[in-house]
């Protein structure tokens, strides 16, 4: 009897032993890898995972986070304490620079640190990054600036610098930006783009662009919307057709289609950017103010004034390609959006 029961304490000893040895074996290795992944390897985008959750995160990181992917509750409208309110609508940084600022072809934010102070024409200056995020903020988020040296801004470049060293590489390339359509020859036929946004945008961002609010009404959008008293402004980048278009063929409609398997084609993408930009938004004051410089403004930048005689009607809806070549040819400039 003493035997067996000292058997059975040996072999649930060697069991004890046996499960630390593989927690500590298997820690090492996610410990490793969380350091020494390589460039190249993908990892799908976890926010728990990555971020909330993960203890190695600093706070501040966290923070910066939540700002971003949460912004109508922690810098916007739905924000009690109306001093810690900046941005104007509901919508967060992320519904338009997605997974975090992460993803490929969706203006992502990794490589960010790097790419700034930078050239900017809308202000004809250098510009630093926090300016770049204020630009956003008044224009996307239809809000107001936030100050440099307020906690909210220095947590939202906590975030944008843990990005090129907290986490593995999530994709290879095409951080920049979104990949460019091809202007097509001929202007958006608002028609063809009602019927593209009936059939591939409706059910989630709704049939008057309002899109569909969180059922938790302490949080922003589900789905954001794309016109209306609620959406980006008419100052803001999404408001010229030839960037929306690029946006949406690359990133539209949301977990059908991304930059390396688009589902719309440039044609569609450009008649659909039209039709969601033919409809009122809140409006952005002095915006007769940007690009300084007249002729480094967009071409497909619908408001006034301009350095060429094409119409308004042309600079919103195209055909571009005749006001590209204008400037190529005058100004030696060569422009894609
Ligand atoms: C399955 C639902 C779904 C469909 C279908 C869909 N979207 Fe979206 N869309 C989203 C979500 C969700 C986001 C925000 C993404 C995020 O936060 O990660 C978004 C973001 C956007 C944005 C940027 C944010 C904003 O509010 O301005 C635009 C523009 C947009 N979608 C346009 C379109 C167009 C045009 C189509 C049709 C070609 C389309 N979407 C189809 C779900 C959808
Ligand atoms: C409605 C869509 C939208 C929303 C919402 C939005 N942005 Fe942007 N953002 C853009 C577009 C469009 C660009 C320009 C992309 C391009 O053409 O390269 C951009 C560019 C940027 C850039 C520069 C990227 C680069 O590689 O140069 C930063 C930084 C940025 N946004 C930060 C923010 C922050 C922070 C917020 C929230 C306060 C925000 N954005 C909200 C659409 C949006």
């Amino acid at each position: 009897m003493e035997f067996q029961k000292l058997v059975k304490k040996l072999l649930a000893l060697l069991i004890t032993l046996f499960s630390l040895m593989l927690i500590v074996f298997f820690g090492i290795i996610y410990y490793d890898e969380g350091k020494i992944l390589p460039d190249e390897i993908i990892v799908e985008w976890d926010e728990k995972v990555l971020v909330l959750n993960n203890p190695i995160t600093p706070e501040k990181v966290k923070e910066g986070y939540l700002l971003l992917s949460a912004s109508s509750q922690y810098m916007g409208p739905l924000n009690k304490d109306s001093k810690r309110r900046f941005s104007g609508n509901n919508l967060s940084c992320t519904n338009c620079h997605l997974n975090g600022g992460t993803m490929s072809g969706a203006a992502s934010w990794i490589g960010i640190n790097d790419r700034f102070p930078q050239f900017g024409g809308r202000a004809n200056k250098e510009g630093s990054l926090v300016d770049r995020i204020n630009g956003c903020m008044e224009r996307s988020m239809n809000g107001r600036p936030i100050p440099k040296n307020a906690k909210q801004m220095k947590a939202i470049i906590a975030y944008m610098e843990w990005l090129d060293y907290g986490i593995p590489r999530l994709n290879t390339e095409n951080f920049k930006g979104y990949p460019k359509i091809d202007p097509p020859q001929f202007a958006v036929d608002l028609e063809k783009g009602k019927n593209i946004y009936a059939n591939e945008c409706i059910v989630c961002h709704g049939k008057n662009g309002e899109g569909i609010r969180h059922e938790d009404a302490d949080k922003g959008y589900q789905y954001p919307p794309l016109w209306g008293p609620d959406a980006y402004n008419d100052g803001a980048g999404m408001y010229r057709v030839l960037t929306a278009a690029a946006f949406i063929k690359n990133n539209m409609p949301y977990l059908q289609a991304n930059w390396e398997n688009t589902k719309l084609s440039d044609e569609e993408a450009y008649h659909v950017a039209g039709y969601i930009n033919s409809f009122s938004r809140p409006k952005k004051a002095e915006k007769e103010k940007d690009y300084p410089d007249k002729k480094l403004k967009p071409v497909s930048t619908p408001y006034g004034p301009w350095s060429d005689n094409f119409s308004s009607d042309q600079h919103k809806y195209g055909p571009f390609p005749p006001i590209i070549e204008f400037y190529k040819e005058k100004y030696n400039l060569i422009k894609s959006k």
